[in-house]
């Protein structure tokens, strides 16, 4: 009997995955926490699918334990914690869900939308501190108000669907054209948009253009009494510039979820120069923890893998070229992965004709360091373990099994 593929699933990943990798066949191994670098390298020995989230690092080091490691799913979005070039080298894509928790946030910023225009966090407060102080200054509705929303992603885009929902009018900038959903409307600069917007919610990725993008001057050109809301990532916001435009009036409010440096782990003595401001929402990175979001990635993460081993299809990797090909019925798949060097295709096609096989699909796709190849042959007795071996004992060979 063929031996059964092994899952080792580590830091208390979503049962959603494990109802998938279940249904593939897979034996699994679960547990709640991470593991160190020995206690991994261990475990790894005889296990062909690796899940984990944020804090299981996997290095090099790792990486050259794990014979038979097929795959990595990262349950999460930051995929930091792989050596993702020592796995690529070694032929192990590595997968992740960047967009299972987008609905979280989008909700979480319009709620803040709302809370902000209120005061909700001052309000509230008082009350536990036994204040009583109804107020109706400073709260407005948020019905007919502009949200400008900068980055019109994935997240961005629901956002600007929700706002409308409530009576909002969204302008949104992007530095790549985007289709506008409902009537959200693109506006031609970043300037134009800081103008006009009474609320301005950032929802870029983090790259050199976009360190420090709300800088003092950004905020200066913020309309007076507007709000900024970011939940994208920690270096886009210059929090002292911040702090000094809420200080000085300039703004009527912020709501943060994510900060240049941040803590590994729940911590007691978090600081930043925001605390104490009046309506300022800080909230500890949390814009996509939800019960939902959780569940989503271990769905999205769970299929991607279960659909590599079934298939080999490598859409939804950080490190891979993607290659994507139905199941063939009728015939057998051979799954190669090679250092990317002038004629390797030529040497695999000749041991192909040299075989006399019979090829029914082939296709390649490369990066800079790999060449990815999924080639289904027609059935014909210990042809295709012939023709593999052949391929696995070329000198550019990285890794060659056949799936089915
Ligand atoms: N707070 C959280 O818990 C949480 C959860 C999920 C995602 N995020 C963060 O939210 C951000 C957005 O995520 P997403 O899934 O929508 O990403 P996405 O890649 O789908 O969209 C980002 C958009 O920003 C645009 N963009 C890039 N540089 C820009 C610039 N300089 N000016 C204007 N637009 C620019 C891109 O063209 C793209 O359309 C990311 O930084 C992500 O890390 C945070």
């Amino acid at each position: 009997m063929p031996r059964k593929l092994k899952a080792l699933l580590l830091e208390n990943i979503h049962p959603s995955a494990h109802e998938i990798l279940a249904a593939e066949g897979f034996e699994l191994e679960i547990l709640k926490t991470a593991l160190g670098e020995q206690a991994l390298a261990e475990k790894l020995k005889d296990v062909d699918l690796l899940g984990i989230r944020s804090k299981t690092q996997v290095r090099e080091a790792v990486l050259a334990k794990a014979p038979r490691l097929l795959t990595v799913g990262c349950f999460c979005i930051g995929t930091n914690q792989v050596d993702l070039g020592a796995a690529t080298k070694r032929g192990i894509p590595v997968f992740n869900a960047p967009f299972s928790n987008t609905r979280s946030v989008a909700e979480l910023i319009l709620a803040e939308v709302v809370a902000l225009a209120r005061c909700l966090g001052d309000r509230s407060r008082e009350v536990h501190a036994g204040k009583w102080r109804k107020v109706a200054e400073s709260s407005y509705e948020v019905r007919g108000k502009t949200l400008g929303i900068v980055g019109y992603g994935h997240i961005g885009r629901q956002l600007g669907v929700i706002a409308e929902s409530l009576g909002m009018r969204v302008l949104f900038y992007d530095i790549v054209a985007q289709l506008p959903m409902g009537n959200n409307a693109a506006v031609a600069s970043m300037a134009e948009l800081l103008a006009a917007a009474d609320f301005v919610s950032v929802h870029v990725p983090e790259t050199p253009q976009t360190k420090n993008l709300i800088d003092a001057q950004a905020l200066a050109a913020m309309k007076p009494g507007a709000y900024l809301l970011n939940a994208s990532r920690g270096t886009v916001v210059v929090i002292p510039a911040l702090a000094e435009a809420l200080r000085a009036g300039h703004l009527a409010g912020a709501a943060i979820d994510v900060y240049p440096q941040e803590p590994e782990s729940n911590v007691d003595d978090f600081k930043t120069e925001l605390q104490g401001l009046p309506n300022v929402i800080l909230t500890p990175h949390i814009g996509g923890s939800t019960s939902e979001a959780q569940a989503a990635i271990g769905r999205e993460v769970g299929t991607a893998l279960a659909k590599f081993i079934k298939t080999g299809a490598t859409t939804g990797t950080v490190n891979f070229p993607v290659v994507d090909v139905p199941a063939v019925r009728g015939a057998h798949r051979i799954l190669n992965v090679h250092r990317n060097v002038p004629g390797v295709l030529r040497d695999i096609n000749k041991i192909v004709s040299d075989h006399d096989a019979n090829i029914q699909g082939q296709v390649l796709a490369t990066d800079a360091a790999i060449g990815y190849l999924i080639m289904d042959m027609e059935i014909d007795g210990q042809l295709s373990d012939e023709v593999a071996g052949a391929i696995a004992a070329l000198q550019t060979n990285i890794r060659t099994r056949v799936l089915y």
